[in-house]
């Protein structure tokens, strides 16, 4: 049973003292692959000075057909690892381990929402990973084709994209919770040959349609010629002739061998979409080799993986955390993960916790939102579990706050696991910034300190280096492993996007601040882009899909702070001039952004305005609506202002 009560350094924490940090045990730091801050110093230092030394030593860890010629070519913004090399990304996250021994180790425990369970050894994953690679050839996936993989947290979600990189093929997994529109957009964006999905899936009890929304967003589409389709639910699916197989018949004849081909570093691993500043997600393009080793390297540090860990990261394999932490860092890594299908409160709030404790899962890698949820359910539910085989605690997506870190601290991890919050995004690939276990003095609301490889710097407008603690533009000045190479189809944007604030440097759009000792604290998004339970959602995104209904003009989108969901939707509607304002609408135009972009992307409160506010050459000025939601007034300067009445109506609307 965990303390429940507060010790008396986290109650000082909470009043959010700098100061107060929290150290690894000497247990701890003693079993640590990174045992004390003057090995981290050491190893970052040679990072940054030899990255070739360093980065070929962690490299020659894992499996390569064929060496590298070079570790790193860079030309800014282009990038290539491990120049000359071959490999096979799913041979090192699987063959490798069942030749090293490991093939009875089990590779992933799944437990299906309703409850089902189903272990599956490395052994095991390597025959379904064949067969299904060999189905995937007999369907005509060739290597850098594109496949939508659209499924629920069942194994089969990671059995594919461990098949389409097996045999080069380009995978694009597009998040089950997104709608049929924005699988179309992205099967248009990637021009994929293939589908991947279920008749349905699970969620809190009910289902999800699947396949219903692949066939929506399949009319008209040209490029796709299989879909196929995994048996969860049993409910009745259309299977179109021709086109759509089942994966249970498609795997019957397959042979369960099936031998890795090399491919160079730099072949395409993956596609994924993820918000930016305009109306349509962007599509980030990773590789392999640099990819592979950046995972690799920071799974095994900054989870300090052992070879009897229970390692459960709760993310969904739709999200980057998904790819980078469930298939592939910890399958890299050859640990036993735990997956989940469902939500954290089915049936009860303690559904996590039963799990930890059932499957003595000893590092556990969560959301800030989802500790939010379990704090305001209550601690009744975790007081029921053992939790003592926990040893680590880890959290991404978005800023914690104190209270949520400390709680997560003492009431889960039983004032004696590190926390790791790390820092980083769909486009790093993987984690940038973040404590090491083993050594880094944690404390709540830092990501603290930079992971080997990543020289990080907050920087002003004009490019100089931040003073401690003012507040400035996140950089990476040097290129890494696993950086994103493109926005699939689009170098312009990607060079305008990333790498044209400050010359050679990587713009992450997150403000942050250093303090003394070299910790970053990380502000939030620069850019219109809101961080809605750790999801990532462009403001123009949601408001490009509200003016896509026949009653709207105009619309503008901002966050508004939120208990759980760190951040609300709150949308400020004009209507066309012949549309009554009803309460009825508002629910209207919420179903339709969720049907548009997803149910994630429902709007919190929609407010009616007469007009926005603009400035004089029309431009909205959001930080006046922000302002609004925010504090319920303008205060603000609002000199450029076209219209000063508007505030008054705005005013106005947000209390109706
Ligand atoms: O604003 C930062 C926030 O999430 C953004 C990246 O979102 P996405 O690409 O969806 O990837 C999320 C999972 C890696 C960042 O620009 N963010 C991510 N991790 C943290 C964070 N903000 C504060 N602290 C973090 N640990």
């Amino acid at each position: 049973m965990n303390k429940t009560s507060i010790s008396a350094k986290a109650k000082k924490a909470t009043l959010f003292d700098e100061n107060t940090e929290f150290k690894p045990s000497k247990e701890f730091s003693k079993n640590a692959h990174i045992k004390s801050m003057a090995q981290y110093k050491r190893m970052h230092k040679e990072s940054i000075d030899q990255p070739d030394k360093f980065w070929a030593r962690e490299a020659n860890e894992l499996t390569w057909q064929k060496k590298w010629d070079n570790v790193l070519e860079w030309k800014a913004p282009d990038a290539k690892w491990f120049k000359g090399a071959k490999l096979n990304i799913c041979e090192n996250c699987v063959d490798r381990h069942v030749e090293a021994g490991r093939g009875n180790k089990a590779a992933i425990i799944w437990e299906g929402e309703p409850g089902d369970k189903r272990v599956i050894t490395y052994r095991q994953l390597l025959r379904d990973v064949s067969r299904f690679a060999n189905a995937l050839i007999a369907e005509g996936v060739k290597p850098k084709d594109r496949v939508l993989i659209y499924m629920p947290m069942t194994p089969e979600a990671s059995i594919a994209m461990l098949a389409c990189a097996r045999i080069g093929a380009v995978h694009s997994v597009v998040f089950g919770g997104f709608s049929a529109e924005s699988i179309k957009d992205r099967l248009e964006d990637s021009e994929a040959v293939a589908v991947i999905t279920c008749d349905g899936g699970w969620r809190r009890g009910g289902t999800v349609e699947l396949k219903a929304n692949v066939d929506a967003a399949l009319k008209g589409n040209k490029t796709v010629k299989t879909v196929i389709v995994q048996k969860r639910i049993g409910n009745d699916v259309t299977m179109k002739k021709g086109r759509d197989k089942w994966w249970e018949d498609v795997i019957a004849d397959a042979p369960a061998v099936h031998k890795p081909k090399g491919f160079n570093s730099e072949h395409p691993l993956f596609i994924l979409y993820t918000s930016g500043s305009t109306g349509k997600p962007k599509g980030i393009l990773h590789t392999t080799g640099g990819y592979m080793v950046g995972t690799y390297t920071t799974a095994k540090y900054i989870f300090d993986l052992k070879e009897d860990d229970v390692y459960w990261c709760t993310a969904d394999v739709g999200w980057i955390t998904g790819h980078s932490y469930i298939t592939y860092g910890p399958l890299l890594n050859g640990v036993t993960q735990i997956m989940y299908e469902g939500a954290p409160n089915y049936p009860e709030w303690n559904r996590f916790w039963s799990i930890i404790e059932e499957y003595g899962v000893s590092i556990f890698y969560t959301a800030p939102t989802a500790i939010r949820a379990f704090i305001k359910a209550g601690d009744e539910h975790v007081d029921k579990h053992d939790l003592s085989s926990l040893r680590l605690l880890g959290t991404v997506g978005e800023p914690i706050n104190p209270a949520a870190w400390l709680w997560y601290y003492e009431k889960i991890g039983g004032g004696k696991c590190p926390i790791v919050d790390t820092w980083w995004q769909t486009e790093t690939g993987a984690v940038m910034i973040t404590p090491l276990p083993g050594c880094t003095p944690i404390k709540p609301g830092t990501a603290t300190l930079p992971f080997f490889g990543v020289d990080a710097a907050i920087l002003d407008e004009d490019s100089n280096v931040c003073k401690p603690n003012v507040p400035g533009k996140l950089v990476i000045r040097k290129p890494w492993p696993s950086m994103l190479r493109n926005i699939y189809g689009d170098k312009k944007r990607y060079k305008d996007t990333y790498w044209g604030d400050y010359k050679g440097m990587y713009t992450a759009g997150d403000g942050a601040r250093m303090d003394k000792k070299g910790n970053i604290y990380i502000v939030g998004r620069l850019d219109d882009v809101l961080n809605v339970s750790g999801h990532r959602l462009g403001t123009a995104e949601v408001e490009s899909s509200l003016v896509a209904h026949k009653a709207v003009a105009e619309a503008a989108v901002v966050a508004k702070p939120h208990e759980v969901k760190g951040e609300a939707i709150v949308c400020f509607v004009t209507l066309k001039s012949n549309v009554k304002p009803t309460d009825k609408l508002k629910i209207e135009l919420r179903n339709h952004v969720g049907k548009i972009i997803g149910a994630i992307a429902k709007p919190d409160a929609i407010h009616f305005a007469p007009a926005l506010p603009k400035t004089r050459s029309g431009k909205i000025m959001r930080r006046l609506l922000k302002e609004l939601v925010k504090t319920g007034q303008v205060t603000g300067n609002v000199s450029t202002l076209e219209d000063s009445k508007v505030i008054t109506d705005l005013q106005k609307s947000i209390k109706e």
